[in-house]
């Protein structure tokens, strides 16, 4: 296995994962917001949640036609991801758009790494992650728009102790450690500083890195 594939794979493997999780957060988001009623979140997710699973059915296919082996953490990280849905919808539906608003900020930047990366390596694989960044950044947009950034930092008006309900931060701080530290076995952030690594080495540098993601 050279360096290119080498690196071709670590992007979809880590994109495969990440957009599964998307998907599963979307779904469980979906399912509490079906049953508190809240119609108008279900339309929005759904949404959403289709050009999640777009970009998932993208991963996956390329997955299969590169022969890219998945995450063995993949279970693990639809569980976590699910956690995320529920736990931030039942916060309610602000606090589930701040966590949409936190992940698809992660995302965002975590295509633009592969962007730079992919310049003059695959084109089209380029071309699909520039794609997708544009419906990251509308699913960001959309939740700032249904009041991402209007959950209170404080839900306490008489607030003088060392404890305050802190719910947009708790979905902030939620959604993000969780997403990064189960994302396939390598956090995003680590996918990208390893992919940069990388390129800076010759391509037939034995040293490329070996590990999984
Ligand atoms: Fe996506
Ligand atoms: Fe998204």
């Amino acid at each position: 296995m050279n360096a290119k594939h080498k690196l071709l794979s670590r992007i979809i493997r880590v994109n495969q994962a990440g957009e599964l999780g998307a998907q599963k957060i979307y779904s469980a988001q979906k399912k509490v917001f079906e049953f508190l009623g809240k119609h108008d979140d279900v339309k929005e997710i759904s949404r959403m949640a289709e050009e999640e699973q777009e970009h998932l059915d993208y991963f996956n296919d390329e997955i299969k036609k590169r022969n890219v082996r998945p995450t063995i953490l993949g279970p693990i990280w639809e569980v976590g991801a699910t956690a995320i849905g529920l736990s931030t919808a039942i916060m309610g539906p602000k606090a589930a758009y701040t966590c949409t608003e936190a992940v698809e900020e992660v995302i965002v930047e975590h295509y633009q790494d592969q962007i730079d990366l992919l310049e003059g390596i695959d084109p089209l694989l380029q071309s699909k992650i520039k794609k997708f960044q544009a419906d990251e950044e509308a699913h960001k947009q959309t939740a700032i728009e249904h009041g991402s950034q209007q959950v209170p930092s404080k839900t306490r008006d008489d607030d003088d102790g060392p404890i305050t309900d802190c719910t947009r931060r708790q979905a902030c701080v939620l959604s993000l450690w969780t997403y990064m530290a189960m994302s396939s076995g390598c956090c995003i952030s680590l996918c990208a500083v390893c992919a940069k690594r990388s390129q800076t080495r010759d391509p037939g540098d034995a040293g490329f890195p070996e590990s999984e993601s």
